[in-house]
């Protein structure tokens, strides 16, 4: 019996010496440790023996188990120490390398400036209001006045998508869609990407406008004018003076075309401002009557102004910038600038 313990013994002692990895070692310590284990079984059969060779025997067999189970645990400390060094060695870090520069982003210039228009229209109490860019026909112009087969729809060359579904050509659709949900009094602004099939060094077939709308009771042409000097001044600085043309837009009535004096040359006259010291930068007027039977707003309580401008003629303007193409080319030479 005893040789049988030794036998057992050496083969596990050898066992447990070529071992370096954990997985075979915990196989080893089942297989012999274990509830089924080699020892394990050894050490049940002991009961059938008589009491003297039972006491020796166990005595001796509970030695070798306890040697056996410190083996075990001294090898598994040896190879997470392994383990660990290979780890450490493999990831080795070069601390004189030079580091990796990361390139942060930044804010496009059109979207900086749509910030900035909604910052100024906000100090005089407008409200950002959103509406989408595939619209239905009915926002971007029944509702606005416009019916089918108006003449006046010529003045947007309009991608359409289906009979009644259009890529918006302006954001007045965004006018409807607030009142519809809104009564007065009712103060927004409402800026975004619009579309038309026009393309030349001033004209892209994707730009940004950026509209606004007060109805209230009692709202006329002279609040109109105040807010646009306000938003001008603000903006472009103290002393540029405004110029309202009359014009025409199906859903304003009377509507006006509006310059500020050139920011270039002050409105001396310059190459920008064609020699006639103004530029254009936005239409206005006042809210026709006909939207409010949309929208169910009584024309004899309520009255209003609206006004739309090209986020892209205000960037360029304001920064100047020559060519409408520059803001969707992605050179990052140009985005750099700004
Ligand atoms: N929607 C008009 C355009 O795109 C601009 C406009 C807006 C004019 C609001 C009057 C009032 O040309």
């Amino acid at each position: 019996m005893k040789d049988q313990l030794d036998k057992l013994r050496l083969n596990a002692l050898e066992l447990i010496g070529g071992l370096d990895d954990e997985k075979s070692l915990f196989d080893v310590r089942t297989r012999v440790l274990g509830r089924k284990g080699e020892l394990t079984g050894f050490l049940r059969g002991l009961k059938d023996l008589p009491p003297k060779t039972r006491a020796e025997i166990g005595q001796l067999a509970n030695l070798i188990k306890s040697e056996l189970e410190q083996k075990i645990d001294e090898k598994q400390a040896t190879i997470r120490e392994k383990a660990e060094e290979r780890k450490i060695g493999s990831e080795f870090l070069d601390v004189t390398l030079p580091g990796r520069r990361s390139i942060p982003g930044r804010t496009h210039i059109l979207n900086r400036v749509t910030d900035e228009l909604i910052q100024v229209f906000n100090g005089l109490g407008f409200q950002l209001a959103e509406g989408p860019e595939v619209e239905l026909d009915y926002y971007n112009f029944e509702a606005l006045n416009i019916p089918r087969d108006h003449p006046a729809r010529d003045m947007q060359d309009t991608f359409y998508l289906s009979d009644n579904v259009v890529l918006r050509t302006h954001t007045s659709p965004v006018q409807i869609r607030t009142m519809e949900l809104q009564k007065p009094p009712l103060r927004v602004i409402c800026p975004g990407k619009v579309y038309r099939r026009d393309a030349d060094i001033t004209h892209s077939p994707m730009f940004m406008q950026i509209e606004g709308l007060w109805v209230d009771q009692g709202i006329s042409l002279s609040d109109l004018k105040g807010v646009l000097t306000a938003f001008v001044q603000e903006y472009f600085g103290e002393k540029l003076g405004l110029r309202f043309r009359p014009s025409f837009f199906p859903f304003t009535e009377p509507s006006a075309e509006v310059d500020i004096q050139c920011v270039i040359c002050g409105g001396e006259g310059c190459r920008t401002c064609s020699s006639t010291g103004w530029l254009e930068i936005l239409g206005a007027g006042m809210v026709d009557p006909a939207l409010y039977r949309f929208v169910d707003y009584d024309p004899e309580i309520y009255s209003g102004f609206a006004f739309g401008m090209g986020i892209e003629r205000v960037a360029m303007l304001k920064y100047g910038i020559p060519d409408i193409r520059a803001f969707y080319e992605n050179d990052v030479r140009f985005l750099n600038q700004f």
